[in-house]
């Protein structure tokens, strides 16, 4: 018999798109804001989003809320406050949800922080990058080390225990010594989560353009990555995804909600959603429209939907592996089944041959990828591609 689809839990993607200056580095949808921002048009625009999306998600109860960038710190704490109103009016949050707010240190000011937790923010990630300022002008950013400090301590005072801080490596000019100094800044403000991202030069930026030449080269950022891995795993910063280390008990929910092919709404500009429906048997992937003029003269109407993909029984399985597999607890059999409404008879053979690869391990009905596997993620989850 089949496995019937059943409705993972769901969690609220917000996407707020401007940034002070586009690095060069960055993909993401975020575009340098000149002069006054519509922040209230833009609160509104969220909400008549959300109203509209709602029959996705009738009765359901949400687990977490993410507000990603862009730079959603560039947000005052009243706009974030007013659009949790609307949001709570409108869903219903599991107790004690895990509200997350990305901040740049550059746009940190005294007395926000109070105000973002007031609104209920009860976790803030950081986008560091390093604290060695020679990087940090050649990325671009708008803030140095001393910022970088003192806006995470800003936020330890208002209250904040829940912090990530991002930081990035094999950067311009970067040694092993100076990514490693860069993890022993990071401890001494004592986050509860690190997320280690390798820069990688993504089409369409100016560093994919024009890149630096003194990029550390493959071998030199597997060094870099294996030697800092060491340092997380010793400060007591537990691997549990490709880029993520976290203290026991303080995982990003969020995050770890769409790597196990959980649902989430995609709300602002670009954003996008993943749901199953449960009543129809299926999977829709749903996104906004990118740009942001173009997002708030519509947002609330069908025209805001950049578009709507229903995901065929066929292709669940690499979708499902591209998630799950970046996680080092892998999967279950059990959850396959629900997540995918497949039966893990279709995916024997793929398994057999990832067992056989030594990519994969089996231990009763979890699956998780090998240290091998792990090096090798793009092979292991080409082999559920459909044919
Ligand atoms: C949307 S940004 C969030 C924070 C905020 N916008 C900032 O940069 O301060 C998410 C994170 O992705 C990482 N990131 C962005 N572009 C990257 C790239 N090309 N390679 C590796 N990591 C990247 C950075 O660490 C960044 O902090
Ligand atoms: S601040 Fe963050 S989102 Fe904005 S351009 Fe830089 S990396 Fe991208």
């Amino acid at each position: 018999m089949t496995p019937a689809l059943t409705t993972p839990p769901l969690s609220l993607y917000v996407h707020l798109p401007w940034c002070v200056r586009k690095c060069p580095y960055c993909d993401f949808n975020s575009h340098e804001g000149r002069g006054a921002l519509p922040f209230d048009a833009y609160v509104d625009a969220l909400i008549a989003d959300l109203e509209h999306d709602l029959p996705l998600v009738w009765g359901r109860t949400v687990h977490g809320v993410f507000f990603g960038g862009g730079t959603p710190s560039l947000f005052p704490p009243e706009f974030i406050d007013r659009f949790l109103q609307g949001a709570s009016a409108r869903l219903r949050f599991a107790p004690g949800a895990e509200i997350t707010l990305e901040t740049n240190p550059g746009t940190a000011e005294h007395g926000r922080f109070e105000l973002y937790k007031a609104a209920g923010v009860n976790r803030l990630s950081f986008g560091i990058q390093s604290f060695d300022d020679g990087c940090l002008k050649r990325l671009g950013r708008i803030h140095d080390s001393l910022d970088a400090d003192s806006a995470v301590k800003l936020a330890q005072d208002a209250g904040f225990d829940n912090l990530n801080l991002d930081l990035m490596y094999a950067l311009p000019g970067q040694t092993l010594a100076m990514a490693e100094t860069d993890l022993q800044r990071a401890f001494a403000l004592d986050p509860a989560h690190i997320s280690h991202y390798q820069l990688t030069l993504e089409p369409n930026t100016v560093f994919a353009a024009r890149p630096p030449q003194d990029i550390p080269d493959e071998d030199g950022a597997w060094d870099i990555q294996e030697h800092c891995q060491a340092l997380l795993a010793e400060h007591g910063y537990g691997q549990y995804e490709v880029s993520a280390y976290a203290r026991p008990g303080r995982r990003c929910q969020h995050n770890l909600n769409y790597w196990r092919y959980g649902d989430y709404l995609g709300i602002g500009a670009g954003a996008h959603a993943k749901i199953t429906l449960g009543a129809e048997q299926d999977i829709l992937r749903r996104w906004k429209l990118k740009h942001p003029t173009q997002y708030l003269a519509a947002a609330g109407t069908p025209a805001a939907i950049g578009g709507d993909d229903r995901i065929a029984p066929q292709r669940r399985p690499f979708e499902y592996m591209l998630n799950v597999l970046r996680l080092v607890e892998g999967f279950s059999l059990d959850s396959f089944e629900s997540c995918t409404g497949l039966s893990r008879q279709d995916i024997e053979p793929q398994l057999q041959a990832a067992y056989a690869h030594g990519w994969l391990e089996r231990d009763g009905d979890r699956v998780r990828p090998t240290e091998l596997g792990r090096r090798f993620t793009n092979d292991v989850v080409g082999l559920f591609l459909s044919q």
